[in-house]
C-alpha cells in the first residue's frame, strides 16, 4: 500500500511549486488504501466492486486531527465552531446536530444559532457579525438552503473569510480556483480524501463530475484539475443541459454524481472497471423502513456496483466525510489565527 506524504500549507506561498504544496495540504492528501487498494480481480465480471467505506476513512480523518488539536491546547485554544440554522427543514435540522455532535466528539467548542424561517437578512447579517466578532468561534458555518427571500451571496459573503469552513465565500473560492486555498470545501474535499485513500489517485484519469452547483461539482472540478499530486485529473462537468449525458458518463474512468436526482445514474451510463463516488441524498418513500422514507444516492448502487471497480455507498459515504471536512477546516481556522 502506497503511503503518501503530508504536506502543510504555509500562507503567502509565491512560487508555483508552493501552489502545489498548498492543494496538498489542504486536502489532507494521505493515500493510505482503506479499502484494500486497487482491485486485482476482472471489473465487470459480475462480481460486486470494492466499497469505498467513508466511514472508516472520515475516523482516519479524524484520527489525524488529534495531535494538531494537542498542539493548540497546549496554547489554550478550543477550536469552535458556529452553525447558524433558518427555518425548521428537518434535513438541515438534521445535518446541523451531526455537525454539532462530531464537534462535540473532538473536543471542539461548538453553537447552533436557530433562527426562524420568516427571520430578516438583517437580523440574519447582524447575527453573522457577532459572530465574526468573537474571538472563541474560528469557524462559522450558515447552513444552506436558505429561505427564498434571503440572498445567499449576502449571507456567505457576510461571514470572515478566516472563519469561511464552508469555503463559500467569493476570496475563499477564488483561493481554491487559482490552486492556494485557505480551506478545501468540505464535500469536494471529502470526495478527494475518499479516492485517495482507497487508492485511486485521479492523477491522468479521466473525471466526469455530473452537476454543476457552487457547493460540490464546481469547487470539485476545480481541486481535481489543479496541478498537484493527487489531483491533475482531467476533468468533464456535466449538467442538465449536457447533450447525450451517457456518452460522457461511460468514458469516465471515476465518475463524481452530484445532480441530486435519486438512482439516476444507472448500469447502462457507465463502464466496466469505473470508480463511483456518490455525492446524492435522497429520501424516497418506502413503506417497509422506519419513517417512511429511505436514503438513497444518485446512483443505482446495486446495479452499478456489478461493473464497478469500487463504489461509495449511501448513505456512509461521503456524508461521514463532508463533516470530517469541516471539521478539518475548523482545526486549520483555529491554527490560522494563531498564527496571525
Ligand atoms: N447544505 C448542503 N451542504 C451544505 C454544506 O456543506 N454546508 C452548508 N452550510 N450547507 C449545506
Amino acid at each position: 500500500m502506497e503511503r503518501r506524504r503530508r504536506v502543510f500549507v504555509r500562507q503567502n506561498q509565491r512560487t508555483k511549486s508552493r501552489c502545489a504544496l498548498a492543494v496538498r495540504r489542504s486536502l489532507s492528501i494521505v493515500s493510505k488504501a482503506i479499502t484494500g487498494g486497487p482491485s486485482s480481480r476482472f471489473s465487470g465480471d459480475g462480481l460486486p466492486g470494492e466499497l469505498i467505506d467513508g466511514k472508516k476513512i472520515a475516523d482516519e480523518v479524524r484520527a489525524d486531527l488529534k495531535p494538531r488539536l494537542a498542539t493548540l491546547a497546549e496554547r489554550g485554544i478550543v477550536p469552535g465552531l458556529a452553525a447558524i440554522i433558518v427555518g425548521d427543514d428537518p434535513g438541515s435540522k438534521l445535518y446541523v446536530k451531526m455537525k454539532g455532535k462530531a464537534s462535540e466528539e473532538m473536543g471542539l467548542a461548538h453553537w447552533t444559532v436557530e433562527l426562524p424561517e420568516d427571520v430578516s437578512e438583517r437580523r440574519l447579517l447582524d447575527e453573522i457579525a457577532r459572530l465574526n466578532a468573537d474571538s472563541q468561534v474560528h469557524g462559522i458555518l450558515v447552513q444552506q438552503p436558505l429561505p427564498p427571500k434571503i440572498r445567499v451571496e449576502a449571507a456567505v459573503s457576510a461571514v470572515d473569510p478566516r472563519k469561511d469552513v464552508d469555503c463559500f465565500h467569493p476570496t475563499n473560492v477564488g483561493l481554491v480556483l487559482i490552486g492556494r486555498p485557505r480551506f478545501a470545501p468540505a464535500t469536494p474535499a471529502g470526495v478527494l480524501e475518499l479516492l485517495l485513500r482507497s487508492g485511486n489517485d485521479p492523477g491522468g484519469k479521466d473525471v466526469v463530475i455530473v452537476g454543476r452547483s457552487n457547493i460540490v461539482g464546481k469547487p470539485l472540478a476545480a481541486l481535481l484539475m489543479q496541478k498537484a499530486n493527487g489531483a491533475n485529473a482531467t476533468v468533464t462537468v456535466a449538467h442538465s443541459g449536457t447533450r447525450d449525458l451517457p456518452s460522457h458518463t461511460r468514458r469516465a474512468d471515476i465518475l463524481i454524481a452530484a445532480m441530486g436526482s435519486p438512482r439516476f445514474v444507472r448500469a447502462d451510463m457507465v463502464r466496466n472497471g469505473v470508480v463511483v463516488i456518490d455525492v446524492g441524498i435522497n429520501r424516497i418513500p418506502d413503506a417497509t423502513a422506519k419513517g417512511g422514507y429511505r436514503t438513497v444516492g444518485d446512483v443505482d448502487f446495486e446495479a452499478v456496483r456489478l461493473k464497478a471497480k469500487a463504489i461509495s455507498p449511501v448513505p456512509g459515504g461521503v456524508g461521514p466525510m463532508t463533516i470530517a471536512m469541516l471539521l478539518t477546516n475548523t482545526v486549520r481556522a483555529a491554527e490560522l489565527s494563531a498564527e496571525s
